[in-house]
């Protein structure tokens, strides 16, 4: 393969000089004149139309439980043994354990009822305090619950069963081949998605880059508590987005799955 069929592999639709990615980072730049200001009633009126977290009114919802699992590592520990695990098998978890991941993940950590702006802080910085991510995951040998998908609100502290059914062999054909076996390595799969609008309709295409930070914060979080926990993880980009969506019931436009990581027990490599 030539240097010049890799190029256009990379970047299919564009010349070197016209990278779908260059035109992106250069058309959401902040430019000293061109940073729009909007009225403040507007950003309230649009904040108010949107969800803070997905409903799912109509599934079954399980409350979590206010206890945590203990953490068995500090910060300095977690950090510097943070690391992609490579071997993993699954194994059983609790719904204390399930409720420190998607907690400390993007939990909810103080009210924001002082401020015209009605979204909770949570564990995670967020452009604009817009929050624009949902959480879903697919759990199995989980004690407490049935295997299938399930949704996270951060806001009733709470998570809704959407399929219950157990979707592995399903999300293992959703990864790119070489790494189809994390569904079946794996206890839990966490999908992280974005709800775009919630951030663009502020800050416009620059708002699409803050969606990707706050993911990246999302899953570092996730990281650090599965290495606490003397558990593995492995964030995933390889996988089919369409096909991920469409698990997941996301309409892929406005809504899509953009990261996942896996979670089980690490094994010696
Ligand atoms: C955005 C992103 C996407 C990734 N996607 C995958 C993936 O699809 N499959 C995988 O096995 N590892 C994936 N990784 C993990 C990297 O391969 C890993 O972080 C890197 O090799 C460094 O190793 P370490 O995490 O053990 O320090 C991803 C990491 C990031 C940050």
């Amino acid at each position: 393969m030539t240097n010049e069929t890799i190029r256009k592999l990379l970047s299919p639709s564009a010349d070197t000089d016209n990278n779908v990615w260059e035109i992106f980072h250069e058309n959401s730049k902040v430019g000293r004149y061109s940073y729009p200001v909007l009225p403040e009633s507007f950003i309230v009126a649009r904040m108010k139309e949107m969800y803070e977290s997905l409903p799912y009114d109509e599934y079954p919802n399980i409350d979590l439980p206010r206890k945590l699992t203990p953490l068995r590592l500090s910060l300095d520990e977690s950090i510097l043994n943070r690391v992609t695990s490579r071997k993993m098998e699954p194994c059983e978890l609790s719904i204390e354990d399930i409720t420190t991941i998607l907690h400390y993940s993007y939990g909810i950590t103080r009210d924001n009822q002082e401020s015209k702006y009605s979204r909770a802080f949570r564990t995670v910085p967020s452009g604009g305090a817009l929050y624009p991510l949902e959480i879903y995951f697919h759990a199995r040998y989980v004690k407490e619950l049935d295997n299938g998908l399930y949704h996270y609100n951060p806001v009733k502290n709470s998570i809704q069963h959407l399929i219950n059914k157990d979707l592995t062999t399903d999300i293992s054909k959703t990864l790119t081949s070489i790494q189809s076996n994390l569904a079946f390595d794996t206890s839990l799969m966490i999908f992280i998605t974005a709800i775009f609008e919630r951030e663009t309709f502020k800050y416009g295409p620059r708002g699409y880059r803050f969606v990707f930070l706050e993911a990246g914060h999302v899953a570092q979080n996730i990281n650090l508590t599965t290495t606490a926990m003397e558990l593995g993880s492995v964030n995933i980009c390889g996988y089919f987005d369409r096909e991920v969506d469409e698990l997941i019931g996301l309409d892929g436009i406005k809504h899509s799955t953009i990261y996942m990581v896996g979670i089980g027990r690490r094994l010696e490599e």
